[in-house]
């Protein structure tokens, strides 16, 4: 797939599929959208009220056009109200036409759109966001694809982006970001027997080899040192090794500001001794790295980006099984901050994890701390699958995280950490225990991670629902969604500012 910031104006463009971004106010037709249609003598306008086409966000409408025409096929893609356009509009917009492009087997896709927000550059980014994004396909696990049986070559292959001439650093920008997202969709995807703990490591490797990065993987013995008994109580079980991944992206000069990202990554989670029974979804639960992948995927785009920010990337990686050494119901941990930890359900073992790693990532003296965690069925019960939660004491970095999420399209909303309900963990034995009560259970877990940061900003991202989807829609495809990844890559870039 390859794309290109034409200097081609609409009119002039040759190829196989001219797909265009219609508002709702751009009908009736006018200016150059009634030169091309007198251009292709009047199909458009047919085209329009074939299929009574108004302009509606997501309406999409295909025809042939005769020979002699510059193009094979003629596209409509609505963008609703003008109005109520966002870069977001623009990203599914371009999604929706590229697979439409990629349904009528068109090999090259002129895509004409509206400027969002008058700004070129960032036109020009969201569009090949969503283009790429659509396109991704994973046959990795189909043996068919893999032996190149149905697998040619990307159906739509040259991406012609109309009137955008010169922004061909935005390009650069996307492809950076996808590069990111895709990896984390992958990891996402695999399964928990091919992304493992190693697995996860062995990625940080690829990215600090590729492209520069520092990394210390600390293995268990390390681990032990630094004293992370709630980490390894959740590791201990599995015959595969925990690896505490730490990656650093260092800029050139000296860095604005020094943030830490961290990532849930249980490459499994099958409970523990309290194990997921049927219906629980377990089956599902390879998933249960979806934080560490959007941490993996958002280094793999802040090194091609270059930031002036220096930024820790940090996953406790382990796998929840059981075993005769799994931690019992009812064990007593010690975290790396000395706090200790009745475990009263296995089950909630990624707080565990995210404990030693919130103690390591504070005592590294960021400026900002953000995780990403699947860590509670609550959170979906009471977002659904699209939406993250988002738990911060500081507005001020709240604000910065909700404002990269716009950016980026990803929905957060933001839940309160209602200290009263910590009541729900206090122990008769240990400092705290690990479970509140079924109500309010990820704003529990929340202030059972706000046991383990003193005094660094920082906010806490549940994206139990969104890392996963089992339909197409929008630019994204079934499967992983590598959701979180584009807020991070918002979030790091704006504090270069
Ligand atoms: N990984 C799960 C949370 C989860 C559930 C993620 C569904 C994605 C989809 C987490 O470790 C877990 O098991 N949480 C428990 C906590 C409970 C034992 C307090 C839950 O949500 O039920
Ligand atoms: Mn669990
Ligand atoms: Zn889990």
């Amino acid at each position: 797939m390859e794309f290109h910031a034409s200097n081609t104006p609409l009119l002039d463009w040759s190829g196989d599929a001219l797909i265009i971004g219609l508002s709702e106010d751009a009908l009736p037709l006018s200016g150059t959208l009634a030169e091309l249609n007198s251009r292709v003598s009047g199909l458009l306008q047919d085209l329009i009220d074939d299929v009574e086409f108004t302009g509606k966000d997501g309406a999409t409408a295909i025809t042939r056009v005769g020979s002699g025409a510059r193009f094979r096929k003629l596209g409509l893609v609505g963008l609703g109200a003008s109005s109520a356009m966002t870069a977001d509009t623009l990203r599914r917009a371009a999604a929706t036409a590229a697979r439409l492009a990629k349904k009528e087997k068109s090999a090259s896709l002129g895509l004409s759109m509206p400027l969002v927000q008058n700004d070129p550059a960032l036109t020009t980014q969201v569009l090949a966001e969503g283009v790429s994004l659509a396109l991704h396909q994973d046959n990795r696990f189909k043996s068919e694809d893999k032996n190149g049986k149905k697998n040619g070559k990307a159906p739509v292959e040259h991406i012609h982006l109309l009137d955008l001439a010169g922004q061909e650093s935005s390009l650069q920008t996307a492809q950076a970001i996808c590069d990111g997202v895709i990896l984390a969709r992958e990891l996402v995807s695999a399964p928990a027997n091919v992304v493992t703990p190693e697995a996860l490591a062995q990625t940080a490797q690829d990215i600090a080899t590729a492209h520069g990065l520092e990394l210390e993987i600390l293995e268990q013995a390390d681990c032990e040192a630094l004293g992370m008994g709630a980490y390894l109580g959740v590791a201990k079980a599995s015959d595969l090794p925990a690896k505490f991944i730490h990656l650093t992206y260092k800029p050139a000069g000296t860095p604005a500001r020094k943030l830490a990202i961290i990532g849930k990554g249980l490459t499994f989670d099958s409970g523990g001794l309290n194990i997921k029974g049927a219906g629980s979804g377990i089956e599902m639960m390879k998933i249960d790295m979806g934080g560490a992948a959007a941490m993996l995927g958002a280094a793999k785009a802040i090194a091609q980006l270059k930031p002036n920010t220096e930024v820790h990337f940090i996953s406790a990686a382990a796998e929840n099984m059981i075993s005769g050494r799994a931690m019992r119901p009812g064990d007593i941990l010690t975290a790396s901050n000395g706090k200790t930890i009745e475990v009263n359900n296995t089950d909630a073992e990624g707080r565990l994890t995210l404990a030693d790693a919130l103690v390591f990532a504070e005592k590294l003296g960021v400026d900002a701390i953000v995780d990403l965690a699947t860590l509670t069925g609550a959170c979906i019960i009471a977002l659904g699958d699209d939406i993250a939660g988002l738990f911060s004491e500081n507005e001020e970095l709240a604000g910065a995280i909700a404002a990269a999420a716009e950016a980026a399209g990803e929905k957060f909303w933001r839940l309160p950490m209602e200290e009263k309900y910590f009541d729900g963990l206090k122990s008769i034995v240990a400092d705290m225990k690990n479970t509140g009560p079924r109500p309010g259970g990820s704003i529990t877990a929340a202030l059972f991670l706000k046991q383990f940061v003193t005094s660094t900003p920082w906010v806490h991202l549940d994206v139990a629902g969104p890392v996963w989807t089992e339909k197409e829609s929008g630019y994204n495809n079934p499967g992983g969604t590598g959701f979180g990844v584009r807020t991070l890559v918002h979030w790091v870039l704006r504090q270069e500012a």
